[in-house]
């Protein structure tokens, strides 16, 4: 079967199998979204930090308090940080906030595994307390993390590598919703991804009660 160009959608119904890998990963990027991006900084096992951003990110249980990231294959090799949570066993959740929006893309770059992205995108390094990994010490909220599992996705050139988030650090000066452990979003101010380089700021925050059916 060719492949459809993008422009061969006018009957609204896209098998995604029929379409090519370039257009199947536009379409997940444009539909799934806003992306909350997962900024990990991870040590190499020569000790070296490393610091770069996944949108393939997710929450996904509280307990055990759960991550996902599915990180892909460079030229069929594992990116950096693949490699150093393979051989520490650890990773740091650094979530993005608008002040570092710029920081974290300068991050991505294809870096050698030796250069130290903090350095590159001159930010503080700190030392996580439970886990081998670094993080951003000037971040308002740092997940430290345990790699839990890594699972092979089919035929996928990703992984997905779950983490359990063993402690939380939260900068004292975040607001909190009263009598809860929900920090502000107004305050955090998050920055979530779209397709390609848009990015996406908090709008307007609308709270709706659930449904009361029992
Ligand atoms: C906002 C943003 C989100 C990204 N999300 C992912 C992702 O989910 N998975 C991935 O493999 N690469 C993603 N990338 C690309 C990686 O950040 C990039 O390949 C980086 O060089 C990997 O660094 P490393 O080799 O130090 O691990 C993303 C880049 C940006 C700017």
């Amino acid at each position: 079967m060719t492949a459809r160009s993008p422009e061969a959608w006018e009957d609204g119904f896209i098998r995604t199998r029929d379409i090519s890998y370039k257009h199947r990963y536009q379409l997940l990027t444009a539909l799934v979204v806003p992306r909350p991006i997962g900024w990990l900084s991870t040590f190499s096992k020569e000790g070296n930090a490393n610091l770069a951003p996944f949108s393939y990110f997710a929450a996904l249980a509280d307990t055990p308090m759960l991550v996902g990231v599915s990180i892909g294959l460079r030229d069929g090799q594992p990116k950096d940080t693949l490699r150093n949570i393979r051989d520490t066993g650890a990773f740091c959740v650094n979530v993005v906030t608008e002040p570092q929006l710029e920081a974290m893309n300068t991050t991505s770059g294809d870096y050698p595994p030796d250069i130290d992205e903090f350095e590159v995108a001159g930010l503080p390094t700190a030392r996580a307390a439970l886990v081998d990994a670094p993080y951003v010490e000037t971040c308002p909220a740092v997940m430290e993390c345990r790699l839990f599992k890594e699972v092979e996705l089919g035929v996928a050139a990703n992984r997905l590598v779950l983490g359990e988030v063993l402690a939380v650090r939260v900068r004292p000066d975040l607001r909190r919703v009263p009598g809860t452990y929900h920090v502000n979003a107004n305050s955090l101010r998050p920055v979530g991804r779209l397709y390609s380089d848009s990015y996406a700021f908090l709008g307007e925050i609308k709270a709706l009660a659930r449904p009361e059916t029992r």
